[in-house]
């Protein structure tokens, strides 16, 4: 049982939907006793309208005996099937999915995206309003997404799942250089139990408490939490940035972390980009190269 968690509300834009989880960066993380659960789950992030990948990871995830599906957000943005992936995910994941910056950009005028990002950003916004299935799926898909919250703590764990990192939950970056920028880090591990959970650079890795990052090679795609503050990015389904254009996402059993990659029919993904004058054609080469 997952709860959203609330802690924070300002003067957030709250036109369009008034039932928007308005969370703040003060994070009260209160220590958990115990492990991490017997419960097998599925973390998924960053698809980015990429229902090609999106399907294979889902049917992985079918073949793993997963509990349950969390999705860290960005369902939207870049790619040519926004409507289909939130199908897929409400489906999936309802309860168990935060608002990722893309996501925020569909809903609220974007800030700080260059050129291709907010024509794709204005893209997705049209096919939401003007998506198949009618206007009660239309309504649905928009209800879905403005009453999405910032961040997740399930009752029984020491973890905390968000977007970006824990003092921001949907616009900070955490790099895998920033290990070098203790302040930084420090910040971060201080705001947290025990472990996060992380999308939002599309990069998939481990940040330890000794400020290391391990990539999924470097730990052989399964790598064995400890007994210290651990955040762990999923990396991206639909627009993975790591040079290995093969989706990815991540299963958390007991303390073990495993990275899945998995190829899929990216030439049909770059078609339909082509094919889309609003998406440029940039973000279809870059799935091939992974970047
Ligand atoms: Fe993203």
């Amino acid at each position: 049982m997952l709860r959203p968690v609330t802690l924070y509300c300002g003067d957030y834009p709250t036109s369009r939907f008034e039932n928007l989880f308005c969370i703040g960066s003060a994070i009260d993380c209160s220590p958990h006793l115990g492990r991490v659960q017997d419960l097998k789950r599925a973390l998924i992030s960053d698809i980015h309208g990429n229902l090609e990948a999106l399907r294979v990871v889902l049917d992985d995830i079918c073949d793993q005996d997963i509990s349950e599906i969390v999705c860290l957000g960005d369902i939207v943005g870049y790619g040519p099937n926004p409507c289909e992936c939130l199908d897929e995910i409400m489906q999936r994941c309802d309860g168990r999915c935060i608002l990722g910056n893309h996501d925020q950009a569909a809903l609220f005028d974007p800030d700080g995206f260059n050129p291709v990002a907010l024509r794709a950003v204005y893209w997705t916004r049209e096919q939401l309003d003007t998506g198949h299935g009618g206007r009660n799926r239309v309504v649905a898909r928009w209800d879905f997404l403005g009453e999405l919250p910032r961040m997740l703590i399930p009752d029984d764990d020491d973890l905390l799942f968000v977007h970006g990192s824990p003092r921001e939950p949907t616009n900070e970056y955490v790099f895998p250089e920033d290990i070098y920028n203790h302040r930084k880090m420090d910040t971060l591990f201080g705001l947290i139990s025990k472990y996060c959970f992380q999308g939002h650079t599309h990069i998939p890795g481990i940040f330890t408490s000794q400020m290391e990052f391990v990539t999924p090679e470097d730990c052989g795609y399964r790598y064995q939490l400890r007994d210290e503050k651990t955040m762990i990015n999923v990396g991206s389904v639909g627009q993975p940035r790591d040079n290995d254009p093969r989706c990815c996402y991540v299963i958390l059993d007991g303390d073990w972390v495993i990275f899945r990659r998995l190829e899929y029919p990216i030439d049909v993904v770059r078609n339909k980009i082509y094919a889309v004058d609003s998406l440029d054609n940039m973000l279809g080469d870059r799935l091939l190269a992974g970047r």
